[in-house]
């Protein structure tokens, strides 16, 4: 055979296979999402997410303590509040859920860096992402609302925030005050393109926030769009994000490529629920390998081209880094 060309080469033994290999990851870009809930000594599973849970204040630091173990020193904050109402008031109240776990954990673990997502609809009684005038949400007054809950959250000790609301020209508004009330270094994860998905179900049920009418259609994008994910990224980096997300990631990795090839800052993709739970459901089965599946996920979210991954699975992503299998 007159073959110079030969590719499996290099894949002949593990030591060359890592040594070409095109990605690589390690556990600095992962971020863990995290669910807290008022109340006292709740660690409570979530159905449809098993293995996820809701914590309260008291707990949470068992949680923050196995993900410092695990070597994940990042979490985003989700609330999950007692109190609904129409303007989603403990979002930005100053003893709300978030900004009582925010301070808990600056306190208990200094260096932990704590995100928040920016949101009503966890806070309203009819669960959208912002405030209502008939059956629309309406979105400039929407922006004071998410102004202002973004500031409490820095106030109370956030190191970072992330609106993903999908309301026009909030990481503006949000840059604005946050600058306003000398928080100049604060960066801003926008949840710039963040589509209409059925595979934020899950979260929902976890967090109590799905529309109690209608759906999320007039605010988050249409899925059939890769154009339009352009056109949002560019105007977040005008308003100033320091930081953009494409959401969710498996289905979207076409996307991430897009956005990675057109934007000069640091891209994040967000695993979402729905492909969290669809895992689980399939490894229960026994009609996939879990470790592995999780591995692939992280890898070719990678490959696509993001730099940081919010992911359910973080601390399994990063006991799969230690055992060098991935990254
Ligand atoms: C809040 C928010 C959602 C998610 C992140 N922030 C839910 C939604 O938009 O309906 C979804 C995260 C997940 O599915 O894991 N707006």
């Amino acid at each position: 055979m007159d073959m110079t060309i030969r590719p499996r080469r290099l894949r002949k033994s593990e030591t060359l296979r890592k040594m070409v290999r095109e990605t690589r990851m390690d556990k600095s870009s992962l971020i863990y999402p995290l669910f807290v809930k008022e109340g006292e000594n709740i660690e409570e599973e979530i159905p449809s997410m098993e293995g996820q849970y809701r914590y309260s204040i008291d707990r949470l630091p068992y949680e923050l303590e196995r993900l410092q173990k695990a070597g994940v020193d990042k979490v985003m904050f989700f609330g999950i509040p007692d109190v609904k109402d129409e303007v989603g008031s403990q979002a930005y109240a100053e003893d709300g859920i978030v900004q009582k776990a925010i301070r808990e954990a600056k306190k208990q673990f200094p260096d932990m860096y704590l995100i928040t997502d920016v949101c009503m609809c966890e806070y309203t009684s009819h669960g959208h992402c912002g405030v209502l005038c008939g059956h629309d949400v309406e979105n400039d007054k929407t922006l004071e609302l998410l102004a202002k809950t973004a500031l409490s959250h820095v106030q109370a000790g956030a190191d970072m925030v992330a609106p993903s609301d999908m309301m026009d020209g909030r990481v503006a508004a949000i840059r604005h005050i946050l600058d306003e009330n000398n928080y100049k270094d604060t960066p801003i994860m926008s949840y710039a393109v963040k589509y209409a998905s059925a595979f934020y179900g899950p979260f929902r049920d976890a967090a109590g926030s799905a529309p109690s009418f209608g759906d999320r259609k007039s605010y988050q994008m249409d899925f059939h769009n890769r154009r339009e994910a352009i056109k949002e990224a560019l105007l977040d980096v005008e308003e100033g994000a320091d930081i953009i997300m494409v959401k969710p990631a498996l289905s979207y990795l076409d996307i991430i490529r897009e956005v990675r090839d057109t934007i000069d800052l640091p891209v994040a993709a967000y695993s979402v629920s729905g492909e969290y739970a669809m895992v689980k459901a399939g490894a229960k089965l026994g009609y996939i390998d879990e470790e592995r599946i999780i591995g692939e996920m992280a890898v070719s979210t990678f490959r696509a081209g993001t730099d940081i991954y919010l992911t359910y699975f973080a601390k399994e992503i990063a006991k799969l880094m230690d055992e060098g299998r991935i990254g």
